[in-house]
């Protein structure tokens, strides 16, 4: 399974790059608009610091608009994946990128049949939102096993599926026992990803008793 972070605030990338376990990116406008910044500036450090794709999310609805800046956006670097919308303007968009060879991951995805036309539109990538299903009392990660399973008995389909709106760490075990081949996780829960009290209970016995032996090991 793959890790990007769901994030634009670049300071968090530059954190957390270090674990050698992120291996992407993923913005959209709402995440833009709390970084106070710059999209493009924002972009750029981006791709200067991660080897592997940074969903940027195109602004127009139309397709006309949509598809230029679909282009403009996959001309700044080839780790863009042009993040369009589930609309017919948007997998129309996607099924043209594709074709030229450039990454597109769908958004808002909320339904399996969504799936369906995403992957057959050729995107790299379908983003489920898992949390904004589980706040309407639908079960998000159903989404992603009904995904899984129709992708699976199409093998031609390539398109891998990017659980989104993860909320909590439970997601990224119920989505990891579904086989999504990405997760995007605010970096809060990445970090969250590491605690276990009983990890912090053991570690505080080694170190005491191994100060208590007086020995060093360099
Ligand atoms: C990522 O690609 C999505 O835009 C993001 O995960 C949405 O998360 P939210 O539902 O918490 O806004």
């Amino acid at each position: 399974m793959e890790f990007f972070l769901d994030t634009a605030d670049v300071t968090e990338v530059e954190a957390l790059l270090p674990t050698g376990l992120i291996d992407g990116i993923t913005t959209n406008p709402t995440l833009i608009a709390k970084s106070g910044r710059k999209w493009k500036e924002v972009v750029k450090e981006m791709c200067a610091l991660v080897d592997g794709p940074i969903s940027v999310e195109v602004a127009a609805l139309d397709y006309e608009t949509m598809i230029k800046e679909g282009r403009a956006l996959a001309a700044i670097n080839e780790k863009i994946a042009v993040k369009v919308p589930l609309t017919p303007a948007g997998l129309r968009v996607c099924k043209e990128l594709s074709d030229d060879d450039h990454m597109v991951n769908v958004t808002l995805c909320f339904s399996p049949l969504q799936a369906l036309l995403t992957a057959k539109a050729g995107a790299t990538f379908v983003s489920p939102f898992v949390g904004r299903l589980d706040d309407i009392g639908i079960n998000g990660m159903d989404l992603i096993k009904d995904i899984q399973e129709i992708y699976e008995n199409y093998p031609n389909l390539c398109t891998n599926v990017l659980a989104a709106s993860i909320r909590h760490p439970q997601h990224v075990l119920e989505a990891a026992k579904a086989g999504a081949d990405v997760i995007t996780l605010p970096p809060k829960i990445m970090r969250q990803l590491y605690q276990h009290p009983l990890t912090d209970l053991g570690i505080e016995a080694f170190v005491n008793d191994w100060a208590s032996t007086g020995q060093t090991i360099l």
